[in-house]
């Protein structure tokens, strides 16, 4: 028998071990979903800080609570930084990040040392999944021939596939399952392979022709999402100049019932996808000579959009005979979106270090995020302020970046001196702006 009908008989028999390459926000919930539906799971990361956690029972994602990892445990899931125990795994389900570099162009660091750390151990037989965001052709120029190299043929002895990630963290009618799952092979042997080990934790799995379809289908919904909040943000500003209120434009627009997609303005773009991967295909298309233009000109307005909210601070404390320079200054959410702890590219952190070059002197307010995290680009040595009537009054503005359902908008309301109001929260008050 071939070694790949030996893993498809392991796959079809749910004797499959899988191995979860980086576990966090993408690969935990999966390595957690494969061990729910009865797989037996091996969870590998370089940071020996989660690996222990993990298998004390612990989370360091808030969603992610620790009965369930206690649940998966005793499933017989584990997690390692050894990464000899490659051999172990019948699939190698890579979610390791894809960042930008300095100059703004991708860094498929993360990717290609996970391979390079995983191959010495890897053997024919194996399945590889790349899930991590990334340029269509990943899959094909960059693993494809280190597994060649290594004595590995997508389609003969190994299975090698991409199957991106649509985690969307904080929805609370969308987990890790009920996603369709989309997936491209590099061969018809390797996407059968790949479809039929997903099958048994994801309720619809939607198959493309090639891996560069799956990697071009992540890049175009995360590009969709930039271009429409690029084109709002830039209709609120337009808006804000004629004192209309963007919002209720919105929410009219939203009543006709074909047509229209609502996407809601806000101070700037967040997170570890949006603000990033649209710059995955502007790279690559420049190699085909094809300049991205609306991808560019969305990223320059998003961009744009903490300098805008910032602006409106200084005018509403001007407006009160204030200056930025000496003013205690409070932001409300640091996450950057509702309802979930995930800081990383959050406009919030950005709107903070802007203001804090200005004179201003700086508080935030998460009921996610109690200490400020640790990050590459920006530090503040700062932990989340308690509200209170007495706090509140206390600060000469208050900016609501991040409109957690946690926070008390009543209190608020009453008690703030200002509020400059990034999230149409509210409509109009005489302590309130909207930016
Ligand atoms: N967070 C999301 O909502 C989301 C949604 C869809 C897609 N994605 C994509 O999924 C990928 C992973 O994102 P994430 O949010 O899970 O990142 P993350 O930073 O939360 O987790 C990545 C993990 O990989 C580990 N890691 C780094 N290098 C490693 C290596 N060489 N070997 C093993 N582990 C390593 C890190 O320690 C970390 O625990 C990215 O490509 C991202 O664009 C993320």
């Amino acid at each position: 028998m071939s070694t790949l009908h030996v893993l498809r008989n392991r796959i079809a028999q749910k004797s499959a071990v899988v191995g979860i390459y980086g576990l966090g926000y993408v690969g935990l919930p999966l390595a957690l979903r494969f061990s729910e539906v009865g797989l037996k799971v091996v969870g590998f990361d370089i940071d020996t800080s989660k690996a222990a956690l993990l298998n004390s029972g612990q989370s360091y994602i808030e969603r992610i609570t620790p009965d369930r990892i206690q649940h998966a445990l005793d499933q017989g899931f584990e997690a390692t930084t050894d990464f000899a125990r490659t051999s172990e795994v019948n699939a190698l389900i890579i979610c390791v990040p894809t960042p930008l570099n300095r100059h703004r162009e991708p860094d498929l660091s993360f990717i290609v040392n996970t391979v390079e750390a995983a191959l010495p151990h890897t053997h024919p037989g194996q399945l590889v999944s790349l899930e991590s965001t990334t340029w269509p052709g990943t899959t094909d120029e960059v693993l494809a021939p280190r597994l060649r190299a290594h004595g590995l043929e997508p389609g003969v002895n190994c299975a090698l596939v991409f199957s991106p990630e649509r985690e969307d963290p904080g929805n609370p009618h969308y987990g890790t399952k009920d996603i369709p799952k989309i997936i491209g092979g590099t061969t018809a042997r390797c996407l059968e392979l790949g479809t039929a080990l997903y099958q048994h934790a994801i309720q619809t799995m939607v198959p493309v022709s090639s891996t560069r379809a799956a990697e071009m289908t992540k890049l175009l919904e995360n590009i969709h999402r930039s271009v429409n909040i690029g084109l709002v943000n830039e209709m609120k500003i337009v808006a804000d100049k004629m004192g209309i209120n963007i919002h209720e434009v919105i929410d009219a627009a939203a009543t006709k019932p074909f047509g229209f997609v609502p996407y809601k303005p806000g101070p700037g773009l967040g997170g570890h996808c949006i603000p990033i991967d649209p710059y995955y295909l502007t790279w690559k298309a420049r190699e085909y000579g094809v300049n991205t233009r609306f991808i560019e000109l969305a990223g320059e307005i998003n961009h744009h959009m903490p300098h805008w909210v910032v602006g409106k601070v200084a005018d509403a404390l001007n407006e009160r005979g204030k200056a930025v320079k000496g003013s205690r200054i409070l932001v409300l959410g640091l996450a950057y979106k509702k309802n979930i702890d995930d800081t990383r590219e959050s406009p919030a952190v950005e709107i903070m270090d802007l203001l804090q070059a200005r004179g201003a002197h700086i508080g935030y307010s998460d009921p996610h995020v109690p200490v400020f995290p640790r990050k590459r680009d920006y530090h503040f040595d700062l932990e989340s302020v308690p509200l209170s009537a007495q706090t509140l009054a206390s600060y000469d503005c208050v900016i609501l970046a991040t409109d957690h359902d946690g926070f008390d908008y009543a209190l608020l309301k009453s008690h703030a001196q200002l509020i400059v109001d990034t999230r149409g929260r509210w409509t109009s008050a005489p302590n309130i702006v909207s930016a």
